[in-house]
């Protein structure tokens, strides 16, 4: 199994997990995570429920701290030098938390606050990506009477003005409508061709088939498989699409189960 794949120039990794296991107790939600994507990738990750996706993200978002393990953000290791891997990335979670009784133009420009991003720039960008993602008659309401696709685009809004290096979405198309959803994949497709590195969960195998240089398959806290389309095609030989491919890698058991007692 392929699962040291490289894609980038050795020096040009933006995001590095090296060994990376995550305990709760006695149990390992990730037990060896190991995983480089550089410059310019879409990277896919994908696995069941529970197989420690958003375990994995939250780590290299420094939002949780690894039981052992490296993890490094464009060459910044996370464990030392945290505010250099964080000034460089911007993450979006599956359920984002924002502020009610702000509006969207509000938030954004605080969240661009946070990241010293200068007032001008920051407000052009701002004004841009409302534009783009269709929000901009509806940024000076407060998000408390937004529905939950204008709440996401105001997280991604957010997460882009200040032109991060490196994205993490963990299943950022949960509840856009189609055409939006397909405006994120354009927005995501631009930055990663202007050299932005993004790692994005998800659950819609068309996404990840569609969209993503790479993908990763996770399963039980760690890598299971790792490749393009066509390295992942020629691991599961007779199979073509990535449901069949995921499906065969991480649950042929179970659904041979399930049919035996529904039988
Ligand atoms: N704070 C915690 N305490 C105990 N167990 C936890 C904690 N956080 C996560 N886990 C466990 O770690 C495992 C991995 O969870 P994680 O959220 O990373 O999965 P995931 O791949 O993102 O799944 P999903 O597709 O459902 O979002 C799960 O078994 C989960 O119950
Ligand atoms: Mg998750």
């Amino acid at each position: 199994m392929n699962t040291t794949n490289e894609a980038a120039p050795d020096g040009d990794w933006m995001i590095e997990a090296t060994d990376l296991v995550k305990r709760y107790g006695t149990f390992e939600a990730l037990n060896g995570m190991t995983l480089r994507v550089g410059r310019g990738e879409i990277f896919g990750f994908l696995g069941p429920n529970g197989a420690g996706k958003t375990t994995t993200i939250r780590i290299l978002t420094g939002l949780l701290q690894p039981t052992s393990g490296r993890a490094r953000i464009g060459g910044h290791d996370l464990a030392t030098d945290p505010l250099a891997a964080r000034a460089i990335m911007s993450f979006i979670p599956d359920t984002p938390y924002l502020y009610e009784k702000l509006t969207a133009r509000e938030y954004i420009h605080f969240v661009a606050g946070l990241y010293k991003t200068p007032p001008d720039i920051a407000a052009r960008r701002m004004e841009e990506l409302l534009e783009v993602f269709e929000l901009a008659d509806r940024a000076d309401d407060l998000i408390e009477g937004y529905s939950h696709g204008m709440r996401q685009k105001t997280v991604m809004i957010a997460a882009l003005v200040h032109d991060p290096q490196v994205l993490f979405l963990d299943e950022p198309t949960v509840g856009l409508d189609p055409r939006s959803a397909k405006l994120m994949r354009d927005v995501y497709r631009q930055l990663a061709a202007r050299g932005a590195t993004i790692f994005l969960s998800t659950h819609i195998l068309e996404i990840a088939e569609r969209m993503c240089d790479r993908i990763g398959i996770v399963q039980n806290g760690k890598l299971i498989a790792l490749g393009t389309m066509d390295e992942l095609r020629r691991l599961a030989a007779q199979n073509t699409s990535l449901e069949d491919i995921f499906l065969e890698l991480t649950g042929g058991a179970a659904f041979a189960e399930i049919a035996r007692v529904l039988a």
